[in-house]
């Protein structure tokens, strides 16, 4: 056990109090990680503002990276030293949802309630009390400890700042596009809320090819960084109503709507401004959404439409956060050659009785990941020969 300082919710619209906590050693099956940078979702909002109801008190947090500092019996997945990003959806790996390829709803892991670990208890303690840890992460802390499959390896080039966002933002927003919504090239797509998780949506959409993608929101800072990520069209609905400028805009509604800030009235816009057959994902969590939806659903069967409400857009597995982490290299690739002008690396000079072989063969690798273009490769390679 170890003393460890972290924000703790004692209750529900009062400040997060930044105390001295007890954390145990991890158990078998279980990684203590050193958190080195962590993300605010506005799922930590919910649970601050009691929109969303936790046991408590809670340690906060769960869109974090870090490296792991001990693991407990059995755990074969990582060791100590390894870089990690945290993941709040655990899961056992053999059943029925984890075979198939759905282990963000691991029924193993869903069996225990919020805020306790899988297996059961917490870990965490103040004064002999259990102090419970949201998203079965607590990632607002120096240290905590997690199922082994809540912590995903990763590169050493990757910054912490940048992994801790694919802990919840990226992956939720890339996964409702491509693992959820399945959105086919071509097609249209209205975000709603464009703040962590809305704006990765938006780069979702531009990986899928859609054609339309169009950025709502309330603040005008928010769209202008929809449009850097990708959207192509935006609504400021503090000025216009979205469904009916949706409909404008696409002639009759878009094929997809998501919906990324989790209230009543921004699912509504969801549901309303789809084309007929159109789909809504919700990926926005509060207590109030779930009812909203089940409503929404019911009204909409009537008129003979098609929709999904997935309140669990995020589907995080090793697997996935290495196809996002390789697809949004390839995004930024573009970026970067679209703003930056690439200077030509100066050629490796020749180790002693160096691999000549070895260096063209990366001088081909940088060509193909389009760090060098054709003539800084001619130029490249000519240097290495020596011509
Ligand atoms: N399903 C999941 O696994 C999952 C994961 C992460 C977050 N979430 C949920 O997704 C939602 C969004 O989280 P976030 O961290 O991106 O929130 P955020 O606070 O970063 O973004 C919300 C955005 O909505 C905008 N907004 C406010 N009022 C609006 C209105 N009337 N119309 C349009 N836009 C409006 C805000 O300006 C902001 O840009 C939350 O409900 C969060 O709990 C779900
Ligand atoms: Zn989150
Ligand atoms: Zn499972």
């Amino acid at each position: 056990m170890r003393t460890i300082r972290a924000g703790v919710l004692y209750e529900p619209n009062q400040p997060i109090r930044v105390e001295e906590v007890q954390l145990d050693d991890p158990q078998a099956g279980e990684v203590m990680v050193k958190i080195a940078a962590g993300g605010v979702c506005r799922s930590d909002l919910h649970a601050i503002n009691g929109e969303w109801r936790m046991p408590l008190p809670m340690v906060l947090g769960h869109e974090a990276a870090g490296v792991v500092e001990a693991v407990g019996p059995g755990v074969t997945r990582v060791k100590p030293g390894d870089r990690v990003i945290l993941n709040f959806s655990p899961n056992c790996g053999v059943c029925r949802y984890c075979v198939s390829g759905k282990p963000h709803l691991c029924e193993t892991t869903r069996k225990y309630p919020l805020g306790v670990l899988p297996g059961g208890g917490t870990r965490l303690s103040k004064d002999g009390q259990p102090i419970y840890h949201f998203a079965r992460t607590a990632s607002m802390a120096e240290y905590t400890v997690v199922h082994e499959s809540g912590a995903v390896p990763i590169p050493a080039d990757v910054s912490m700042e940048m992994a801790a966002l694919v802990g919840c933002s990226v992956t939720t927003g890339i996964g409702a596009v491509i693992n959820t919504a399945g959105v086919e090239p071509g097609s249209t797509v209205a975000v709603i809320g464009c703040g962590g998780v809305g704006l990765n949506i938006i780069q979702g959409a531009r990986l899928a090819n859609a054609s339309q993608i169009i950025a709502v929101d309330i603040s005008e800072p928010k769209l202008e960084m929809a449009r850097r990520f990708g959207a192509t069209d935006d609504v400021d609905a503090s000025e216009a109503d979205p469904v009916q400028r949706i409909r404008e805009m696409t002639g009759g509604g878009v094929d997809y709507a998501f919906e990324a800030l989790g209230t009543g009235a921004t699912v509504t816009t969801a549901f309303d401004c789809l084309r007929p057959g159109g789909t809504a994902v919700i990926a926005g969590t509060a207590t109030a959404v779930s009812g909203n939806v089940a409503q929404k659903q019911h009204a909409k069967a009537n008129v003979a439409q098609q929709q999904q409400a997935a309140q669990q857009a995020a589907a995080q597995t090793q697997t996935d956060v290495e196809q996002m982490q390789q697809q949004l290299a390839a995004l930024q690739m573009q970026q970067a050659q679209a703003t930056i002008t690439p200077v030509a690396p100066a050629a490796p000079a020749p180790a002693a009785g160096g691999d000549l072989i070895t260096q063209l063969k990366q001088l081909a690798d940088l060509k193909a990941a389009g760090i060098l273009n054709d003539a800084e490769f001619e130029a490249a390679k000519a240097q290495l020969l020596g011509g």
